[in-house]
């Protein structure tokens, strides 16, 4: 609880600093970063350019334990499926990519307080653009094979985003019928205009 409690002030405040003091912007990551920023974001802002609105996405929620799936707390890995050893990633396909390609980490709380820098957390837009743009980090936006056919899916920020977002909340509304998280159907509880 006290923990909890401390995490969701540090990263309100965290959000504020980096608001208003950025002071390099890694062309890498693509990722704002503060000299010493090794908190992470309480409450980052999703889907800014999105005509249905923007998204609020509750980090610190989503990874502190407080919501958790199958029981569990939610693992870092979930989201930043990049952030892990490629034999790893491809322990559930159809993932198998990992970034940086030699990492030989699995990004997780403790990894990233030591080091933020090591701990290697990339924006999921440098990799997964937008229609017509050229991601950072890799030469074109990622495809995988559609489940039931032979079609591919081009994996933009919309497709990666539904799919890892609303993908995780159909199965956790499943187990847990109390639970309140929006499915992929349910725009607006997501998308809000300002
Ligand atoms: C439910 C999904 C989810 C989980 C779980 C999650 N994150 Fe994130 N995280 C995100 C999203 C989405 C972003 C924003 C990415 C973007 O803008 O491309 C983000 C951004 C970040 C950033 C970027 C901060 C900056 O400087 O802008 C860091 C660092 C980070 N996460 C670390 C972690 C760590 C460490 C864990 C595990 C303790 C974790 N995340 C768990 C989804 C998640
Ligand atoms: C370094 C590049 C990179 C980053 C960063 C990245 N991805 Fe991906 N993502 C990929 C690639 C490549 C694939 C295709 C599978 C593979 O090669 O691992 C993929 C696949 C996916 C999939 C499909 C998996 C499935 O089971 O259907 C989802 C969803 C996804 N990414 C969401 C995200 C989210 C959300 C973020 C940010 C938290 C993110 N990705 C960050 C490169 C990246
Ligand atoms: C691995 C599982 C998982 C992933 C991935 C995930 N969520 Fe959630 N999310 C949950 C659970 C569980 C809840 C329900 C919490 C409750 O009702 O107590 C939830 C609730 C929410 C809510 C409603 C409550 C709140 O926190 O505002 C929003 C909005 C939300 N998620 C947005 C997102 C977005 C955006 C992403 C992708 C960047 C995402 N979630 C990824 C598990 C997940
Ligand atoms: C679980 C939350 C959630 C739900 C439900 C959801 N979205 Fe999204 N949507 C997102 C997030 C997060 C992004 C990508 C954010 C980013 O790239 O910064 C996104 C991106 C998009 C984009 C791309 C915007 C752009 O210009 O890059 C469109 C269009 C969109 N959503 C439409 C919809 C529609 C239509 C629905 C309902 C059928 C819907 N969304 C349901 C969270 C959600």
């Amino acid at each position: 609880m006290q923990i909890k409690f401390k995490l969701a002030v540090i990263g309100v405040a965290m959000a504020a600093v980096t608001a208003f003091f950025v002071v390099t912007k890694s062309e890498i990551t693509g990722f704002a970063q503060t000299e010493t920023a090794n908190e992470m974001p309480g409450v980052i802002m999703l889907a800014q350019d999105a005509k249905l609105g923007s998204v609020r996405f509750d980090h610190v929620s989503h990874n502190s334990g407080k919501y958790s799936i199958a029981g569990g707390p939610i693992a870092c890995i979930e989201c930043h499926h990049v952030a892990q050893p490629a034999e790893e990633a491809a322990k559930h396909p159809p993932l198998r990519t990992a970034w940086p390609a030699d990492r030989t980490t699995t990004l997780t709380l403790e990894l990233y307080k030591q080091d933020a820098l090591k701990a290697g957390v990339a924006a999921c837009r440098s990799c997964h653009a937008q229609s017509g743009q050229t991601p950072k980090l890799l030469p074109e936006i990622p495809e995988i094979k559609h489940q039931s056919s032979t079609a591919m899916i081009k994996l933009n920020n919309q497709q990666a985003f539904h799919r890892n977002c609303a993908g995780c909340h159909v199965e956790a509304n499943k187990e847990n019928p109390d639970l309140k998280a929006p499915t992929a159907t349910q725009c607006t509880v997501c998308h809000k205009r300002q």
